[in-house]
């Protein structure tokens, strides 16, 4: 008997072919955690080696459990393989408590890095740890980030027309609404931060000049100079390459996966993390460091604080206070899911997917 978990874990697993798979996570580990909730194969018999490709044109956003159940259980018994491919993105966020429970699981137990990535990860955090507490920031300020949101880098004016060409050549990469401006995109939150934003909102939020900070991210636009706002005001600034020998990197240098996953380690071990954008890196960390124990995230609010980065005429002192009164809230307890509607369960882990202490305290 098949039932609704595997239908719904099928989902994640079977978008990811098994071999990327695990060049980045522990298959064993994965299929180990997960043998009493789902089966996991990593092939499948000869006979069950064909294609079919039946187009799904109507799904809807936010289908329930019940929906995949009722299109596509008698197919799955009659099959017994289907391939469904992008109906993770459609599935509820407010799944029964058992789904979200193990939608956790999947996602903070059963997944972890492969192991030569998991120690090297591991090394780099005890190289930040060493010398005390340090913050992890994620930067997207790499060229294609800047295409793709149609945003400026706040560089140069050659930068700024490198960007604009690049997005007339290539209008398919914009992922936001073409039809606002530059700055009508900026001011709606729509762009990552810079690097001169972030050191100013760091330094508004109290960071003093020796916070040791560790930066993921790929290559910026513009290299070393395009960082140096932030070196500038926090010159303990280190990433992967800053903090590992050449040669534990090279056997990485070209898997941009496996070095997002090295900066995914650091970044969740760090004392504190703040993205400069969204994206499920962020997303992810943010729910991982609820989940492990309410390790504190800071989420820029960027649609609020953009028009005051503007305003010449604050003071410093006048700056500083509203950015921090605008962050008051994402700096203390992480949010609950229960709020807002449409929130993923592995963004916002609590309450749902953490122990129930009166459940416990009954037994
Ligand atoms: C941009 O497009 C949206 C929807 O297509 C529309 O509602 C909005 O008014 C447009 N804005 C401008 C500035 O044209
Ligand atoms: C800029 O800051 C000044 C001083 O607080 C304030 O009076 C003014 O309204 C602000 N301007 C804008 C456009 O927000
Ligand atoms: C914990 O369990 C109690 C008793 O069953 C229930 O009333 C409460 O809503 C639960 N809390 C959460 C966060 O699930």
């Amino acid at each position: 008997m098949v039932n609704i978990y595997s239908l719904v874990l099928r989902i994640v697993l079977l978008v990811v072919p098994f071999s990327e798979f695990s060049d980045i996570f522990d298959l064993d580990h994965f299929k180990k955690v997960l043998e009493n909730d789902v089966r996991i194969v990593s092939s499948l018999p000869s006979t069950h080696l064909m294609t079919r490709p039946v187009e799904e044109k109507h799904v809807p956003v936010n289908m329930a459990p019940q929906w995949i159940r009722s299109h596509y259980m008698r197919k799955m018994r009659r099959e017994g393989v289907l391939l469904l491919r992008g109906l993770d993105s459609r599935l509820s966020k407010d799944l029964p408590s058992d789904l979200q429970k193990l939608r956790c699981k999947v996602a903070f137990h059963a997944l972890r890095l492969a192991p030569p990535i998991f120690e090297l990860g591991n090394k780099l955090t005890e190289r930040m740890r060493s010398k005390g507490p340090y913050l992890a920031l994620h930067l997207r300020m790499e060229k294609d980030v800047w295409v793709r949101t149609g945003c400026l880098p706040g560089l140069s004016p050659e930068f700024d027309e490198m960007i604009i060409n690049e997005r007339k050549q290539r209008p398919e990469l914009l992922t936001s609404r073409s039809n606002r401006t530059f700055h009508e995109r900026k001011l709606a939150g729509l762009c990552p931060l810079n690097a001169m934003e972030v050191a100013r909102l760091l330094k508004a939020l109290g960071a003093p000049q020796n916070a040791r900070i560790y930066w993921a991210g790929g290559n910026p636009l513009g290299g070393k100079d395009a960082l140096q706002p932030l070196i500038r005001e926090f010159p303990q600034f280190y990433n992967k390459e800053d903090l590992a020998l050449p040669e534990e990197l090279e056997p990485f240098t070209n898997k941009a996966s496996v070095m997002a996953a090295i900066d995914y380690i650091v970044s969740e071990n760090s004392n504190v993390f703040m993205p400069s954008h969204g994206g499920n890196m962020g997303r992810t960390l943010q729910g991982h460091r609820a989940y492990a124990g309410h390790k504190k995230t800071i989420t820029p609010n960027k649609r609020q604080m953009l028009p005051h980065f503007l305003n010449s005429s604050l003071s410093e002192t006048e700056f500083n206070k509203i950015i921090m009164d605008l962050h008051q809230e994402s700096m203390g307890q992480p949010e609950l899911r229960t709020s807002k509607a449409g929130r993923d369960v592995t963004k916002y882990p609590i309450p749902e997917c953490m122990c129930n202490i009166s459940i416990r305290q009954k037994e």
